[in-house]
């Protein structure tokens, strides 16, 4: 059950929630922003394929697709790049360079886009700017979008919970998140984690693009320090 719906203005959250996952199950999103030069950030998983193309397709027609991102490599962030490779012939990869350098370059059909740490790519009514964020919440070549017109951060995996709630929420999203951390362990905790998190939250972000769960709309840059505080707590506790 694959459903699209609009989180801000111009972006899409294309959400696909399944069951089996923890007690209520676990949503993944994917989310597109239409503009003169429309842009997915991650693909979902290969298997998701169809059921997130058709979705994409209601809002821009699938072989108009310019650019494919994702935060960090694994499946669920760009399982199906090939596929929209070849399904959008105008499209490129766009990823940070040094996961363009360690895995997208031989991956990926076409040659990636590499981009350095804060470039914008100018969409044509959207802005989108790549902010590394090496192991922040996992993988060396992570990183995440901020789209400067709407003032929304696209986190990735950040805030991921569980269930299948609305598409955007006022709820505060820290505590849900903080149970999954303690149920799945997957942040990489290391001193540079909370950091991290800190410097995303100096955006001051009004809007949360989440991959697992709702986004949220409100005081995100509160809600990304305290999850930072939430990983020095953890990082201390471990030491
Ligand atoms: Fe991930
Ligand atoms: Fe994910």
């Amino acid at each position: 059950m694959t459903r699209i719906d609009e989180i801000a203005p111009g972006i899409y959250r294309v959400s696909t929630h399944v069951p089996g996952i923890g007690p209520t199950g676990m949503s993944f999103n994917q989310f597109l922003i239409d503009a003169e030069q429309p842009l997915l950030f991650h693909t979902g998983h290969r298997s998701m394929f169809d059921a997130v193309v058709e979705q994409v397709g209601r809002v821009v027609p699938v072989e108009r697709l310019r650019w494919i991102t994702f935060g960090h490599l694994e499946s669920d962030e760009c399982g199906s790049m090939n596929q929209f490779l070849a399904a959008a012939p105008h499209a490129e990869v766009a990823h940070g360079a040094l996961g363009c350098m360690l895995s997208v370059n031989e991956m990926a059909d076409r040659p990636p886009r590499a981009l350095a740490d804060g470039e914008v790519l100018d969409l044509g009514g959207k802005r989108v700017r790549r902010l590394e964020t090496p192991h922040v919440p996992h993988g060396w070549d992570a990183g995440v979008l901020y789209e400067e017109t709407t003032n929304t951060l696209l986190c990735g995996d950040l805030f991921t919970h569980l269930g299948d709630g609305p598409p955007v929420t006022e709820d505060d999203l820290v505590a849900p998140a903080e149970q999954v951390e303690d149920a799945m362990h997957a942040t990489c905790l290391t001193p540079e984690t909370g950091p991290t998190v800190r410097r995303l939250a100096e955006l001051e972000p009004g809007t949360l693009a989440v991959m697992h769960g709702s986004s949220f709309v409100g005081d995100a840059g509160s809600a990304l320090r305290r999850l930072a505080d939430g990983y020095d707590t953890r990082l201390a506790a471990a030491r």
